[in-house]
């Protein structure tokens, strides 16, 4: 996982030395001031020598001047390479992402995955680039100070140096648990949101059943811990600054009564008392900054290894040298095919077979796996044994990509992307012109209505098409096949009631779609059914009845009850 990380910092190689370079480089710097101190105080001031006095004067501009330059290019190149790793990683995060295969998508949080590629990935970024710095920095300026100063005067460096790991254990123990009690807050955040989220998007509910008090107690639940966990946080932080300026002031104070003392004795002079004096000064920094160190450290590396896991989920797998395949004519055959959900059995031995060209049609009780059977094609879900062919071919022998090309899906909840409704049509054929966009449009009965809209073709339709008629949506969706344009169409028909005018011309599009193509249909429309030429009803035992509307009219089973009872109600209706 370490090797992994590293390789992030590959492409940024000189610019993350040159980030180390210059952090040495302007830690350096601040050690000259009490060097410099030392020798004005000791030396030039008593000597009188003005020439030194000018000398250090002018040396200490340039310091600073390098020192600003340092800085300057820590905070901006440094940040810089750590966001760059940042995006390449959620670029790689991302591309897997899309690979991986539905049930992926089935048993994990959308919240989760996003908290992984945003959250995760800027706590990964902080430790690269701040972490390396972090420890030079405070590594070079805690030996460099000890070394300067053990020679100044060992006695009262050992002793000032004898408090310090005293100072690290009392940071870091109560480092950790701020930490914990900021991370706890970390989490009702996430609480809060998640109510949060889930009583806007049930806003309509909420308000239809007047449920905002229940709504509000619910919600009051997750701010009241929010409120809980914060205060406990800032009690620990209150507690670790308070602390920790404690103990920096015992530093100062053991200097100065012990170096007081030295001094008063006659063993340090004055020159090196005072540059002691501002040496301990400097300390509380880097040990903040290894403290923080290790707590960048478990944070980037808990987000590294949780991006990690992600990375190492397996994605959908083609075929070593696929098949080609093109010129699909589109005969399809189901051989044997069983399917489960983790261990619940929806479809078994299932064999059906479609001539090119044909349709068929799914009908069945709710539950019964019709829209399972077409997930299948695209290979959404892979068969537990059997065999899906397409012209004779098996679909496992041929790409993913072949094989999504030549079908064309419907599906039964349409969903439609942020964004226009051309953009939208457009994912057909991101290659589409756009006459061919507007030919696609007419033929789905859609134009028009488009072309109503003050920005037509341009007019943003909201999150997921919330802007639309559940018929719109639906007409848009066919749109985008039309402008697909495959050999192989799978409908499934949405289940959910339509005006008589809408459901004429959806029927409409539908069956200029189906035209020359070989269609699986999901019907719970009579007039799709009677189209179709063969019919299948599948039920929970499987393929009960098939053949055409009229042979199973004949008999007397499944599909003439359902027949009758949707044909009664049409009439009443
Ligand atoms: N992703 C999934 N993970 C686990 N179980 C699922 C999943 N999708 C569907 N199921 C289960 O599989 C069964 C078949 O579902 P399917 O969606 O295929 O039914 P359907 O015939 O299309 O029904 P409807 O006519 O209501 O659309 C159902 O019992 C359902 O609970
Ligand atoms: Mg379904």
């Amino acid at each position: 996982m370490f090797k992994k990380f590293v390789s992030y910092y590959k492409p940024y190689k000189k610019l993350f030395f040159l980030d180390m370079l210059f952090a040495i480089v302007a830690v350096l710097c601040d050690l000259f001031y009490p060097m410099m101190t030392r020798k004005l105080v000791n030396d030039s001031i008593p000597n009188k020598n003005l020439r030194m006095i000018t000398i250090f004067a002018g040396a200490l501009l340039v310091i600073y001047i390098v020192k600003v330059a340092c800085t300057y290019f820590m905070q901006y190149w440094g940040h810089v390479v750590g966001v760059r790793m940042q995006a390449d990683m959620r670029r790689d995060l991302f591309k897997h992402l899309q690979k991986l295969p539905c049930d992926y998508f089935d048993n994990n949080k959308t919240g989760d995955i996003m908290s992984k590629m945003i959250n995760d990935l800027m706590d990964v970024s902080e430790l690269a680039h701040h972490g390396p710095e972090d420890l030079f920095i405070s590594i070079v300026m805690i030996i460099g100070s000890f070394l300067i100063l053990i020679t100044i005067n060992t006695p009262l460096t050992l002793i000032v140096f004898a408090f310090v790991p005293f100072v690290f254990i009392f940071a870091f123990v109560k480092r950790n648990k701020m930490k914990r009690a900021f991370m706890e807050t970390r989490v009702k955040t996430g609480d809060i949101n998640a109510s949060l989220q889930n009583s806007i998007s049930g806003i309509r509910v909420s308000k239809a059943f007047v449920s905002h008090n229940h709504e509000l107690k619910k919600f009051q639940i997750g701010n009241r811990n929010f409120k809980v966990a914060r205060e406990r946080a800032y009690k620990a932080m209150a507690e670790y600054h308070s602390g920790l300026g404690f103990c920096t002031d015992l530093l100062d104070y053991v200097v100065l009564i012990v170096g007081g003392y030295f001094t008063y004795q006659g063993k340090i002079n004055i020159g090196d008392f005072m540059a002691y004096i501002l040496y301990v000064k400097m300390f509380t920094q880097p040990i903040k900054k290894l403290i923080n160190f290790v707590e960048q450290y478990q944070n980037g590396m808990t987000g590294f290894k949780r991006y990690m896991e992600i990375l190492s989920e397996e994605t959908e797998k083609d075929k070593e040298d696929p098949m080609a395949f093109n010129n699909v004519k589109g005969k399809i055959d189901f051989k044997d095919v069983s399917f489960k959900y983790e261990d619940k059995d929806i479809l078994s031995n299932l064999n059906i077979e479609i001539q090119a060209g044909k349709t068929l049609a799914l009908v069945g009780p709710s539950g019964g796996g019709k829209t399972t059977l077409c997930n299948l094609i695209p290979r959404f879900y892979d068969v537990d044994s059997g065999d899906i062919l397409i012209d004779n071919k098996s679909i496992y022998d041929i790409s993913l990509e072949d094989l999504r090309s030549s079908i064309g899906l419907v599906q039964q909840e349409v969903f439609l992307f942020t964004g226009t409704i051309k953009e939208n049509i457009l994912y057909g054929n991101q290659k589409a012109s756009d006459e061919d966009i507007i030919t696609a449009a007419k033929r789905a009965n859609i134009h028009e209505f488009i072309m109503s809209m003050s920005k037509g073709y341009d007019t943003f339709i909201g999150e997921r098409g919330i802007k639309l008629s559940g018929g719109q949506k639906q007409r848009i969706s066919i749109a985008r096949v039309f402008l697909k344009n495959p050999p192989i169409l799978i409908l499934d028909e949405a289940t959910s009631a339509l005006d008589n005018t809408t459901e004429y011309m959806i029927q409409k599009s539908l069956e200029e779609l189906c035209k020359g193509r070989t269609t699986i249909v999901v019907a719970h429309r009579l007039s799709t059914i009677k189209n179709a030429d063969k019919i299948l009803v599948l039920t929970d035992n499987g393929v009960e009845e098939s053949g055409s509307h009229e042979e199973l009219l004949t008999l007397n089973g499944i599909y003439s009850n359902l027949y009758n009872a949707q044909f009664i109600n049409n009439v009443v209706s």
